[in-house]
């Protein structure tokens, strides 16, 4: 490693994944991520469930992370870790070891907002977006539009009210009887469905803020009166029914992020978030980009899905900015932020 390089250990346990990211100038050099598979049984995420899998996961993951990356715990400059939101027992995993670690090493300590974090995984790949630039970022907790005007100056412009689009995708499928988390599936059955079959409520919401629980509402009325009719009308319309509801989550994205582009007159347009793994959400961003005259950028899926990389790259503007904290921090669950 170069001498005056700065070297960040970065951990990240809001959820379900424990992970951990040596970064070196900005640059990751490893980003290692355990997954929980013990919540599928459940169709959901188990808090207490995911605070012990993050006990047993996150000394190998940051093990694994410092090995891939030749890095030894010596060259380490600062430790960073997420501090909200998330889940309480989950991120005081993460918190604990990161501050354990930075007290044995005597390093400084950096705390992360993880919604900051998501939006700057869009500089972790090449070509990056310069500042200012616009993200939706889409996930199974969050759905937000976030002007970036540099690393540590964003704000929020526009949120959800209800649910996530996330939430959206998972409570659906659920409704179809798909099995948890449902984003996925929609998006593999919608590219065999026709997404003008079916027509759901499409909320009225002022400003750029966004609205999803009318959507499940809709869409569990019309199925219950459709199999009323025919008790096989979910399984004789699966493709159609996920294009249909697929392409109304995205209708709603996308009217949201054109007004925010008018409104802020920031044309680079990036994504973040789980959700932004959508095949047709993906595309619809691109075409947006193409017929409107927007650069758009939507970073690779370990990017997008909950990752220390991200964490990382955010600690490390921090770093430059001074932005430390002492050993009394500690992570909050709900944390308001921009
Ligand atoms: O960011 P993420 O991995 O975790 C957090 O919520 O923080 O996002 C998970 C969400 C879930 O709701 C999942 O169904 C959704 O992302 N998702 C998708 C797709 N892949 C993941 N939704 C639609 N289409 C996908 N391909
Ligand atoms: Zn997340």
């Amino acid at each position: 490693m170069s001498k005056g390089a700065v070297t960040i250990l970065a951990i990240e346990s809001s959820c379900d994944e424990t992970s951990a990211s040596i970064c070196v100038d900005g640059k990751v050099l490893s980003n290692t991520v355990a997954t929980q598979a013990v919540h599928e049984q459940y169709g959901g995420v188990v808090p207490e469930l995911a605070s012990r899998a993050h006990l047993q996961n996150i000394v190998p993951v940051v093990q694994q992370a410092l090995t891939k990356a030749d890095c030894a715990m010596q060259d380490i400059d600062a430790v960073a870790f997420t501090q909200a939101p998330g889940l309480i027992g989950a991120l005081l995993v993460g918190a604990q070891f990161a501050k354990s670690l930075a007290l044995s090493l005597d390093r400084p300590l950096i705390a992360v907002h993880h919604m900051q974090a998501h939006v700057l995984a869009n500089l972790l790949v090449e070509p990056a977006p310069s500042f200012p630039f616009l993200c939706l970022t889409v996930s199974g907790g969050h759905t937000q539009i976030v002007l970036a005007r540099s690393p540590l100056d964003m704000e929020v412009i526009g949120e959800t009210i209800d649910d996530a689009a996330g939430e959206a995708f998972d409570k659906s499928a659920k409704l179809l009887g798909l099995p948890y988390p449902g984003g996925p599936l929609i998006d593999r059955y919608a590219k065999l469905g026709n997404p003008e079959a079916f027509r759901f409520a499409e909320p009225q919401i002022p400003e750029l803020n966004f609205s999803f629980s009318g959507l499940k509402t809709s869409v569990l009325y019309f199925l219950q009166a459709q199999t009323a009719k025919d008790p096989a009308f979910v399984q004789n319309n699966l493709n159609d029914l996920c294009a249909s509801i697929q392409s109304t989550i995205i209708r709603i994205l996308i009217k949201k992020l054109k007004k925010a582009v008018v409104q802020t007159g920031v044309t680079q347009v990036c994504m973040a978030g789980g959700v932004s793994a959508n095949s047709g959400l993906r595309n619809a961003l691109q075409e947006a980009g193409k017929k409107h005259g927007w650069k758009t950028y939507i970073p690779p899926f370990e990017y997008c899905t909950d990752n220390a990389g991200m964490i990382a790259i955010t600690a490390y503007h921090k770093y430059l900015a001074g932005q430390f904290e002492d050993l009394s921090v500690g992570p909050t669950a709900r944390a308001g932020w921009g």
